[in-house]
């Protein structure tokens, strides 16, 4: 009987059994009375071989085969057969006798995107040019514009689904440790995380604007009792700058809680969180992370058992003994961040630290200062490789102080009415953070722009597809 079979499972154990697979063209090539098909689902590849054979395979269908456009999508009936050697280009350790094959979705012949020059990495590239072959070089744009098929690639397709295991392991992690997970509003009144980078709309007469954090509500969610919260969801921002790590829409991943004395409590949690995430991509994305280093060379991510604590001031002090002298008091640019990435992990053999009390004159309105010395406060920012991918800190839970903040920041403080007023029933301490996705999983793979670990980016230059 024909089993329908995931192109991925197809194994030498299927020796001898008739199965049915759904893939794309890959490769074709007719040849006399022998076609050639290597069909493509998921990203793992099969040869298909169809040889005339009377009652069952006609030269006509070899002729039918041979004019397959590239990335159709066929059925493909057909006897596992295991080859004598291994069919170079191809995932699977068989191979398929074919004896019926169906076009289900025909491609049209001309793809903007030649998907075997999109995959291969700059050494491929460089050792063609050498060679003298003509190997098409695929810009980002002519990527981002053509995105559905730009997005085949194995690398890509490697991509989304180590994104797809980061929000999963985080999610996991947190419930783990009696976090809930909650869907904060993306409509507000008012901006977030200050003025100037936020998305403003109409909302039925009434000025609003797009979330740039779930920052206040999911506060308002521990003054509302639920203790430790989570969510994932997009986060907006009104970007002016071009860069390669930031866009105007991403996925965030966030986390508040009460916190008993400490806002180490908080680092605490991210600390095993993050941990966890890592251990399960090295484990469970071993083939994904193989794929994206045969386009995109890496170094493993370097991380300890125990995560690197410095404070912003012994930031400060290791750039001053590399002879790079910084404002004690005002914030790393994105090369000095680099630059101590660098020196960090020379010291620390670690990609992966926390960086804590940063001066408070930096730090959003709603950060806690610390108790002993206000100019600095109970927050932290984590790095991979030299650039942020977490920012966090206690927060301020009394009102009156949050509300003197806001205005020395210069925040109109009628926007933030609900928000201060919901600290005015009693609040606990707490703190939290805010993780990018999207920037995670460049950072770990050490990919050189975030355009390539969103799915549709949007930038300030970019709103389709
Ligand atoms: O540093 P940010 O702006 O902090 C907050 O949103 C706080 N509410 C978080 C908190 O709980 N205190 O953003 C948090 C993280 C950054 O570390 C970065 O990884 C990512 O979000 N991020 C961006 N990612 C892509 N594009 C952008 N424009 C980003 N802006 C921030």
């Amino acid at each position: 009987c024909r089993v329908w079979t995931n192109v991925g499972d197809l194994g030498q154990d299927h020796s001898g059994q008739t199965v049915l697979v759904r893939g794309r063209v890959h490769t074709v090539r007719g040849k006399g009375s022998l076609g050639f098909l290597v069909v493509r689902e998921a990203g793992h590849t099969v040869q298909c071989v169809a040889a005339v054979k009377e009652n069952v395979v006609s030269k006509g269908m070899i002729k039918y085969v041979g004019k397959l456009n590239k990335e159709s999508i066929v059925d493909v009936e057909g006897v596992v057969v295991v080859p004598p050697k291994p069919v170079e280009g191809t995932s699977q350790p068989v191979e398929l006798h074919v004896s019926k094959i169906y076009c289900i979705s025909k491609a049209a012949v001309q793809l903007p995107i030649n998907l075997e020059d999109a995959a291969r990495s700059e050494l491929d590239l460089q050792k063609g040019e050498q060679e003298g072959i003509q190997y098409v070089r695929v810009g980002q744009d002519t990527r981002l514009n053509n995105r559905v098929i730009d997005l085949r690639t194995p690398a890509n397709q490697a991509i989304f689904r180590i994104q797809c295991q980061v929000s999963a392991l985080f999610r996991q992690a947190l419930l783990d440790e009696n976090f809930v997970e909650l869907h904060t509003p993306k409509l507000i009144a008012g901006a977030s995380e200050g003025g100037s980078s936020v998305f403003k709309l109409d909302y039925k007469g009434q000025p609003a604007c797009l979330a740039q954090s779930p920052q206040l509500h999911k506060q308002m969610a521990i003054c509302a009792d639920f203790g430790r919260v989570f969510e994932i969801g997009p986060v907006f921002r009104a970007e002016d700058s071009f860069t390669h790590r930031h866009l105007c829409e991403f996925t965030g991943l966030d986390f508040e809680m009460e916190i008993k004395e400490h806002y180490f409590e908080v680092l605490d949690v991210l600390e095993k969180v993050f941990l966890t995430i890592f251990d399960g991509l090295n484990t469970k994305c071993a083939k994904q992370l193989e794929a994206i280093n045969e386009q995109y060379p890496f170094e493993p991510l370097k991380y300890l058992p125990q995560t690197l604590r410095l404070t912003f001031a012994e930031g400060v002090a290791i750039l001053k003994e590399a002879g790079i002298e910084v404002d004690p008091m005002a914030d790393f640019n994105t090369e000095t961040e680099k630059t101590l990435g660098k020196l960090v992990k020379e010291r620390y053999k670690t990609d992966f630290y926390v960086l804590h009390r940063y001066p408070s004159g930096i730090r959003p309105f709603y950060t806690m200062p610390c108790w002993d010395d206000k100019s600095y406060s109970n927050s932290f920012d984590v790095f991979i490789r030299g650039e942020e991918i977490i920012s966090g800190a206690q927060r301020i839970h009394d009102p009156e102080l949050l509300t003197k903040r806001a205005t020395e920041c210069g925040i109109d403080v009628k926007s933030l009415t609900t928000y201060i007023d919901s600290f005015r029933y009693g609040a606990p301490p707490h703190g939290g953070a805010g993780v990018g996705l999207e920037r995670v999983v460049m950072l770990f793979c050490a990919l050189n722009n975030i355009r390539k670990t969103s799915l549709f980016p949007r930038d300030p230059q970019r709103l389709a597809p």
